[in-house]
């Protein structure tokens, strides 16, 4: 295999004949031959969470598509169901629910670190959040981490929000606040940065549908010039927006607290409606 149009056409012909839906109807082959080409014809080790067929079939759509492909490949696969009718020399599955940080850290224990881990599993906001925070640091240097359907973040039935997209903490959150780690050797204050974890991830790719992040090779950053213009920027910082640091931390720290609060604001000018509209009615 020598380029990415090869590695495209062969992600899609393998994913058709495999019946994977990263193929059709997703399309992400794509993406995935941008990212992996380097892979093919070396050995390295890759974690993809979800075999596929729920508990009825046994799956294993995507397990194939990259032991086909990837002929050097270690293939892992988990589930929360048994997908072992699967297992074979390169490729093996377990059983691990990707919302259960202790079992995930056990797994890496063993089997980490990884070349490639790849979320598709329930897609539910918060087992995405516990894989991704359990699961990226036990991603090698150069390596990838891959978040598909993040679009779930937007819709209820996976826990998500459209309405309140910007007041939950989601998948797509954290690939906004990617950018904010990505770059966190030039933020100012200390406090902010200490709620960014270091991941140690230096590119961030978003596509419809399909993420990657990539931690970097070397802990190389931008650096921002030191003395005196960094005091200079701080104190500007601070006396611009410093009266609402507790606000913004809080937010930070955790953006749904403010739905919370929002719901309260409502619930007061809704009273204070009602007794305008009435005034003989009571308190709530
Ligand atoms: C979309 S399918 C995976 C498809 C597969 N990756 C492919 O491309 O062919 C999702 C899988 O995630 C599994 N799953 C659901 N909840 C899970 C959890 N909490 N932990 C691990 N796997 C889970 C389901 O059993 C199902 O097999």
């Amino acid at each position: 295999m020598h380029n990415r149009k090869q590695l495209e056409a062969r992600l899609q012909a393998v994913g058709i004949d495999c019946g994977c839906d990263k193929v059709v109807p997703h399309h992400y082959h794509r993406f995935y031959a941008t990212h992996f080409l380097d892979y093919v014809d070396h050995p390295f080790k890759l974690l993809e969470i979800g075999v596929g067929g729920e508990g009825r079939e046994p799956g294993g759509a995507s397990l194939q598509l990259w032991a086909e492909v990837f002929p050097l490949a270690e293939i892992y696969g988990l589930d929360i169901y048994d997908k072992s009718v699967l297992d074979r020399d390169r490729v093996k599955t377990f059983i691990v629910d990707q919302g259960d940080a202790l079992a995930l850290n056990e797994f890496v224990e063993k089997h980490g670190p990884f070349d490639i881990v790849i979320d598709d599993g329930s897609h539910k906001r918060s087992d995405q959040l516990t894989s991704l925070f359990t699961l990226v640091s036990s991603v090698v240097p150069g390596g990838y981490y891959v978040l598909e359907d993040y679009f779930t973040s937007y819709w209820p039935v996976y826990d998500g929000s459209t309405l309140a997209k910007d007041f939950l903490d989601t998948p797509v959150r954290w690939l906004k606040q990617s950018i904010d780690i990505i770059n966190r050797n030039n933020l100012l204050s200390e406090p902010v940065k200490a709620l960014l974890p270091d991941w140690g991830v230096e590119e961030l790719h978003v596509y419809p549908g399909v993420a990657f992040l990539r931690k970097g090779m070397q802990a190389v950053r931008s650096e921002i010039p030191g003395g005196d213009f960094f005091e200079n920027q701080l104190e500007l910082d601070e006396l611009r927006y410093g009266k609402y640091q507790a606000q913004f931390l809080e937010y930070a720290r955790d953006p749904m607290t403010h739905l919370a609060q929002l719901n309260k604001l409502k619930r007061t000018l809704e009273d204070k409606v009602a007794r305008i509209k009435s005034p003989g009615r009571s308190k709530r």
